[in-house]
């Protein structure tokens, strides 16, 4: 998509981290942007944020989780900017736990934000940029879309799913010869409060042994925060990406190189009938 210019971009989990920083990136070429999200208070510092700098922006309370709460966002979306043409599909939120450990509500709540976010988003928003004919979709996977790696069982889960989305509307586009085109967001780690996921997690999806850390673990995420405050990606370089790829119509939006390897020898294992890398290449190094 060539012109951003006066077109409507809407960006789920657009309040904080990425979302954000994709929506002031987008309003700075001249969109007008629809920050859709949970965290209320948040959302209203974000959007007053964006007012200040004199971009045209919105706010929309929306649980992309419910079906119902993501098509009241399309209505209020409607009755003030245009049909968005840019539909970010950004919302998630970052889970922990060896598989033996996650309960069903933990599962719950990650597939609910980060699966059935995109699932609801794409049945309300597809139908129309279809119609335009001209527009790009960005889902947000994540490089743990594309190896598995010990304690991250369902927030990995979902991360696969989202980019076999992604690559299956991709093909599916291009067969139809359409006008809109999908990018596959793929960020390693990103300094966002992510890391703090739990802020948003509904009453009745809450698992509270995660109240109870030991002393160890506590110190192990201590030890990983600090390494995130160093290391991490700044959200605007992501952003920065995201803008180019959608000019471009490029499809894959990796951030940085750190994870190839791990990538390669997951694909290596699978073409060559081997077993598995393991132990397999921790993601960061604390
Ligand atoms: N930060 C990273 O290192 C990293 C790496 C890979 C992928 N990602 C992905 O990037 C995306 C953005 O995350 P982030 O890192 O900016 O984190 P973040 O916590 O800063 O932003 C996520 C946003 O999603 C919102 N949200 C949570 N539940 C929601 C719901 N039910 N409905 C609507 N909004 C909801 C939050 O309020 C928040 O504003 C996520 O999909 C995440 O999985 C992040």
């Amino acid at each position: 998509m060539k012109e951003l210019n006066g077109e409507t971009a809407l960006i789920t989990g657009g309040a904080s981290g990425i979302g954000l920083s994709i929506g002031k990136r987008l309003a700075e070429a001249g969109m007008k942007v629809v920050l859709a999200d949970i965290e209320i208070p948040v959302l209203e510092e974000a959007v007053a944020e964006l007012k200040e700098l004199g971009f045209e922006a919105m706010g929309v309370y929306c649980d992309v989780s419910d079906m119902a709460s993501v098509e009241e966002m399309k209505n209020q979306v409607e009755e003030t900017f245009s049909n968005p043409k840019v539909v970010c599909l950004n919302a998630g939120v970052g889970f922990g736990s060896p598989l033996s450990e996650a309960t069903i509500s933990d599962w719950e709540w990650v597939v609910g934000v980060n699966l059935w976010g995109i699932i609801n988003g794409l049945h309300t928003f597809l139908p129309a940029i279809r119609e335009m004919n001209e527009g790009h979709i960005v889902i947000t996977a994540s490089i743990a879309g594309h190896v598995s790696v010990p304690n991250l069982g369902p927030y990995s889960a979902t991360k696969f799913a989202a980019v076999s989305i992604a690559e299956t509307l991709r093909q599916e586009l291009l067969t139809e010869n359409s006008g809109v085109g999908v990018s596959c967001l793929c960020p390693g780690f990103v300094s966002t409060n992510i890391w703090n996921s739990e802020r948003n997690r509904p009453e009745n999806l809450l698992n509270k042994s995660l109240d109870e850390l030991t002393e160890e673990e506590l110190l192990q995420r201590e030890a990983f925060m600090e390494w995130i405050s160093s290391n991490a990606k700044e959200p605007s370089e992501v952003a920065e990406l995201v803008h180019q790829a959608i000019l471009d119509d490029r499809f894959w939006i990796f951030t940085d190189g750190q994870h190839l390897e791990g990538i390669k020898s997951r694909h290596s294992s699978i073409v060559n009938g081997d077993e598995l890398p393991w132990p397999s290449p921790p993601l960061i190094d604390i």
